[in-house]
């Protein structure tokens, strides 16, 4: 039986184990695929502490995981798009995770892999760099503009900056003070905001205020800039929708279709955008790549490796 990494019940790491499970098998539209790499996000933690149970139903034990790169081993009824064989990434099926030797996708969410990108970028792309593709495009950002990044040190705030860099948009972000090397290196500026000068160094790169925020810390991450939000600032979040309305934020409508997976990786490929996945683990440690994500403090994109591709 192969393995796969998933959790017993609801509630903390405690829950989580190894699990024996059989081959998926692939219903209409969706593809059976060895897993060579998968992506870990919040959302993996956040399912598993039941926080996603009044709009995600799974058979428990279920499977962590949302997005995976691998070969495809079985087509599902009405998949025209792909062979057998087809290196491919893309986002999980509807309740069968990624974090396993093998997984479901949904064809009409995945795309096939160029061979210049490695299985382990592929898979850092679906969620949280199709996120940040998502919210750029939302926010309407022009060059010249610019975007203030709430938690830009994690895996949708490195590619929301440089997605937004590349459009000629200034870029300035929020981060540990640890990561001021690493968030300069994106094109961006960094504010510390663990340090009790924040509102001086707010105050010192943005006088003026800013065209857009992008939230990805959520709770009073946005209290903390209200003094920069003018009734004309564009505001988006993906973290905390109950918070952001407080100030007129919209929340984030995702996409996540054939197109964009393939324009990202088109853009990797061309070195135009890097994932940045700074912590890559093997399946066996998997219970260490989610914690690490979890701590709510990784360095970019955190993948877990099944197989070398
Ligand atoms: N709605 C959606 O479709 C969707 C999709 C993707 C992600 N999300 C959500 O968006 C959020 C971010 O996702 P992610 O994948 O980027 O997470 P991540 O990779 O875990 O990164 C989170 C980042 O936030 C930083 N951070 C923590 N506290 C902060 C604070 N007070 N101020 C500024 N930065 C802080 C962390 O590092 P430092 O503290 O070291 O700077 C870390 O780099 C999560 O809540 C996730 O669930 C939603």
């Amino acid at each position: 039986m192969p393995e796969a990494y998933g959790f017993t019940g609801y509630g903390g790491p405690e829950t989580q184990r190894f699990l024996a499970l059989p081959k998926p098998v692939p219903g209409p539209g969706e593809l059976l695929v060895e897993v060579y790499a998968a992506g870990v996000n919040p959302v993996d933690w956040k399912v598993r502490a039941g926080m996603h149970r009044a709009f995600l139903h799974l058979d428990l034990p279920a499977v962590l995981g949302r997005e995976v790169a691998g070969v495809v081993e079985q087509l599902g009824e009405g998949v025209g798009e792909f062979e057998v064989g087809d290196p491919v990434f893309g986002s999980s099926a509807r309740g069968c995770g990624g974090y396993a030797r093998f997984a479901l996708l949904t064809a009409r969410q995945t795309a096939l892999k160029p061979a210049a990108l490695s299985f382990t970028d592929a898979a850092a792309l679906p969620v949280a760099v199709g996120t940040a593709y998502d919210a750029v495009g939302q926010l309407g950002l022009l060059a010249d503009e610019t975007l203030l990044i709430l938690g830009i040190g994690g895996g949708v705030g490195v590619a929301a900056a440089q997605i937004a860099r590349e459009a000629g948009v200034s870029v300035i972000g929020t981060a540990s003070a640890a990561k001021r090397e690493f968030v300069e290196s994106l094109g961006a500026t960094a504010i510390a905001y663990d340090r009790d000068d924040f509102d001086e160094q707010l105050e010192k790169v943005l006088p003026t205020g800013v065209d857009a925020v992008l939230d990805l810390v959520g709770a009073d991450a946005l209290d903390g800039v209200s003094a920069l939000i003018s009734p004309e600032c564009r505001m988006l979040t993906v973290a905390a929708p109950e918070t952001a309305a407080r100030f007129g934020a919209r929340s984030l409508s995702r996409q996540n279709s054939t197109k964009t997976l393939t324009e990202l990786a088109r853009r990797v490929e061309d070195g135009r955008l890097d994932p940045h996945v700074r912590g890559v683990f093997p399946f066996e440690e998997a219970a260490a790549a989610l914690r690490e994500v979890e701590s709510g403090h990784p360095w970019g994109k955190v993948v877990l490796e099944m197989r070398r591709g």
